[in-house]
């Protein structure tokens, strides 16, 4: 898929079909992942896929969302902490979350061009999912994404319009300044 059109046709999905996914093709999508910016190389962000219909229960009871239930896998993004913030201090905490945006965009992508469907989560009871996954303490959970085929399509969310995130030069100024000719 061209990489425009996974961008611009990339979308929350919350109806999943009965029909399972081949796990393969969600591997290559956390294969996906990998290739994200780090800092100083460090790559803190680590998966764990789900399949166990009784884990995909409780992990939906964990983040209060039914439709995580109907799932046919889940995906669980967690991050290693120390060596990110052993070299960069209170720093590092941001660079962490930074990071596994970036990565996570990456999966998401991935999952869009394989024309599969998911949904961020990032509401949920952090000490719950560890448990359920045996996910050490000093670890954090990023994000959950339950996976599968879309039953019915939800419609595209409406996005921002570009003139109202985007400055020139300095904070509030909405235009580009005309370039200014050099006279020889
Ligand atoms: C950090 C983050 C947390 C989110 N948490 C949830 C969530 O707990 N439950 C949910 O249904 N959607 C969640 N979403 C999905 C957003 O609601 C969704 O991306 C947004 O409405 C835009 O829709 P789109 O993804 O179709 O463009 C989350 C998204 C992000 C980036």
């Amino acid at each position: 898929m061209e990489l425009t059109r996974a961008i611009k046709t990339r979308r929350s999905a919350k109806r999943f079909s009965n029909k399972k996914p081949n796990w393969r093709d969600i591997i290559e999508c956390i294969d996906s992942a990998r290739y994200a910016p780090m800092a100083g190389n460090n790559y803190s962000l680590k998966f764990i896929l789900v399949n166990d219909e009784k884990k995909i229960r409780e992990i939906a009871d964990a983040s209060e969302q039914d439709f995580v239930s109907r799932a046919q896998f889940i995906v669980v993004a967690f991050s290693t902490q120390s060596r990110t913030t052993n070299s960069y201090g209170e720093r590092g905490k941001v660079y962490l979350r930074q990071q596994a945006g970036a990565a996570i965009q990456n999966f998401l992508l991935k999952i869009n061009e394989k024309k599969l469907s998911t949904c961020w989560i990032g509401h949920f009871n952090e000490d719950k999912i560890k448990h359920i996954l045996k996910i050490p303490e000093e670890m954090q959970i990023e994000a959950l994404f339950p996976i599968g085929f879309e039953s019915s399509k939800q419609k595209m969310s409406r996005k921002i319009d570009l003139d109202r995130i985007l400055y020139f030069e300095e904070y509030g100024q909405k235009r580009m300044r005309k370039e200014n000719k050099v006279n020889v």
